[in-house]
């Protein structure tokens, strides 16, 4: 068969990895020939893309980002865009597209695949977000990231006596907050699901300080996270992406303005941002990732289209891509519970 694979939506860590191994099996089991289209839906709108084969491949099982390119590019925002997508598919002789993307890019491919295109999805995002999934690959190396900053922050934080408000993605659903907070031993995690009280955070703070002396804190923020309407309030740049998602971050800078005011502790926000989705992926998301690009060559070859592959109770399955998209996977209470215990 001749296949398509595109990467959409921010960048993360086993992309490659994923593209990798689905050439791999696609080559050399199914005698396939597979085209990259570069840049997400912008490659496809554009007809721009590179023939991939193993040697082409080789090599980037290691390395983050993704080598055919990655935007935030919504064919159902683009005059014609769909129709585009179509000519460039029958253009190239493309029989069957492999999307890896979140939310966004799977949303297009399910749409697509309502208008009879071949699609099978891949999940990726750090955020974790996705139902359907237990998990996307990028999100174990970005909550490593984060954890291995916080170890860090720990000992000048202890040095100085100083509270540290670490912000990290996350922006709708708290999974790298939560994660990086139990792993990295927050005093607090502050998440979307769960809008926050500063007067409760700074009493938190306080309380910890005054009954066991000298001891510096952590405080994990996604950028997500909200303030109990009101309460305070946060600068944004008011900038969205085609998607209509708002462009975040800030959230750390006004928090910790408002710890050191309300309770006189010195305190310093870091704003971790993108190194979060930079670099190599960890071992578990590189294995992860080929799984799902093996999954993923094989449900074409097997004509399962409308379907991602997702990970269930250890197992890759193919659920359908609507399942997907439908709706976003938040942090469950349990596991914010957990992090609870040690708030304060
Ligand atoms: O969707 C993944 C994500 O990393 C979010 O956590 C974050 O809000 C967003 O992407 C940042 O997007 P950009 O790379 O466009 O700044």
């Amino acid at each position: 068969m001749r296949i398509g694979m595109l990467t959409g939506g921010g960048d993360c860590p086993g992309l490659n990895a994923v593209l990798r191994a689905a050439v791999r099996k696609g080559q050399t089991h199914y005698d396939d020939e597979l085209l990259g289209f570069r840049d997400g839906w912008k490659g496809v709108l554009e007809n721009r893309a590179d023939e991939l084969d193993v040697e082409r491949m080789r090599g980037t099982l290691p390395r983050g980002g993704t080598v055919l390119g990655s935007s935030r590019t919504n064919p159902y925002k683009v005059d014609g865009g769909v129709d585009r997508v179509k000519e460039t598919l029958a253009k190239n002789n493309v029989e069957a597209l492999i999307v890896i993307g979140g939310e966004d890019t799977l949303g297009v491919a399910n749409k697509l695949s309502d208008e009879g295109v071949k699609v099978v999805g891949v999940p990726k995002t750090i955020d974790n977000d996705l139902s359907a999934t237990e998990l996307t690959f990028g999100f174990d190396t970005a909550v490593q990231i984060c954890v291995d900053a916080i170890d860090r922050l720990h000992t000048t934080a202890e040095s100085h006596d100083r509270v540290m408000v670490v912000e990290v993605m996350g922006r709708h659903a708290g999974h790298i907050a939560v994660w990086a907070g139990i792993g990295g031993g927050a005093m607090m995690v502050l998440i979307p699901e769960k809008p926050f009280d500063i007067e409760e955070v700074c009493a938190a703070i306080q309380h910890r300080h005054e009954t066991k002396g000298r001891y510096a804190s952590i405080v994990v923020v996604a950028e997500g996270a909200t303030p109990v309407e009101g309460t305070l309030s946060v600068h944004t740049s008011g900038e969205v992406d085609a998607f209509g998602h708002a462009r975040l971050g800030g959230i750390g800078d006004a928090l910790a303005r408002e710890i050191e005011s309300r309770t006189g502790y010195e305190t310093r926000a870091i704003v971790l941002g993108h190194v979060q989705r930079g670099g190599t992926p960890t071992a578990f998301d590189r294995v992860l990732s080929t799984r799902f690009g093996i999954a993923a060559i094989d449900a074409v070859h097997d004509g399962a289209f409308g379907a991602m592959v997702a990970l269930r109770c250890g197992n890759v399955v193919r659920v359908p891509l609507r399942e997907a998209t439908e709706e976003l996977k938040l942090v469950p209470d349990d596991l914010y519970d957990v992090a609870k215990v040690f708030f304060g």
